[in-house]
């Protein structure tokens, strides 16, 4: 009797996934830690490991990422990463929370150039930000540092830094000021340990930055 299943021949169902997964089944890695992984292959361009690495991704947590697309640093998506689709040129920066169930696509005709001449189709989300459960931004939108978008929101235009925004299409319900900020600060797991001072003093110098 393989570990998992009952004396009386229920459980076979786990049992048949250990004998594929052996022990690895008590420890399930999230998209985000599968992501890094995939980096040296990336960096090897390893067209097959990336592939792999893509396929895991999809497998285990029924989410479309690439390897090969540019995330920050410590990214955390819910619950692991359940269900998201992530277009392949997105740009997520660094600590940005995102819910389950979250599409940053493309939308025909959406194209926006760079001063530089670079041109992009797909959403660009600044460092902190927080994407809801359910949200889709669509097309060449870019999503400010610390912007809060809702549960199920759909973002056609650009959401500007410290701004909440919801609905579809999505509207801008208010600004994260020193005042309001933490009615929000939970939203972020990065600072469940931050004091609550710390919070308003980050905000605050987060508003200064973005008047400069
Ligand atoms: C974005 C969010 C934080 C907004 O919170 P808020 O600023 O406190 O907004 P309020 O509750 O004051 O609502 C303001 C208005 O927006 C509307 N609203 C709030 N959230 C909404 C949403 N997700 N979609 C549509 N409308 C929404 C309210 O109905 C209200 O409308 P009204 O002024 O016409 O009455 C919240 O909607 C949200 O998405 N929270 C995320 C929760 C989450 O992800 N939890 C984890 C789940 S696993």
């Amino acid at each position: 009797m393989l570990d998992g299943s009952f004396p009386n021949g229920r459980g076979k169902h786990l049992s048949r996934w250990l004998s594929i997964l052996g022990d690895e089944i008590d420890v399930i890695p999230g998209v985000y830690q599968l992501w890094s992984e995939a980096q040296d292959a990336v960096n090897l361009g390893d067209e097959r490991l990336i592939r792999r690495y893509t396929n895991l991704i999809y497998l285990l947590h029924n989410t479309v990422l690439s390897p090969k697309t540019r995330l920050g640093l410590d990214v955390r998506f819910a619950y692991g990463g359940i269900a998201n689709v992530i277009h392949l040129n997105s740009i997520i920066g660094n600590r940005v929370a995102l819910g389950q169930g979250i599409t940053l696509g493309g939308n025909p005709g959406s194209v926006k150039v760079l001063d530089n001449g670079e041109k992009f189709y797909a959403p660009r989300i600044a460092d902190h930000a927080f994407i809801g459960g359910g949200a889709r931004v669509l097309g060449a939108i870019e999503v400010g540092r610390f912007a809060v978008i809702g549960v199920n929101a759909v973002v056609l235009q650009d959401v500007p830094p410290l701004t909440v925004c919801v609905g579809s299409p999505a509207r801008q319900i208010s600004r994260i000021t020193v005042d309001n900020c933490l009615k929000y600060k939970g939203l972020w797991t990065h600072f469940r340990d931050m004091s609550k001072e710390e919070f308003i003093s980050l905000i605050q110098q987060e508003e200064k930055n973005s008047y400069e």
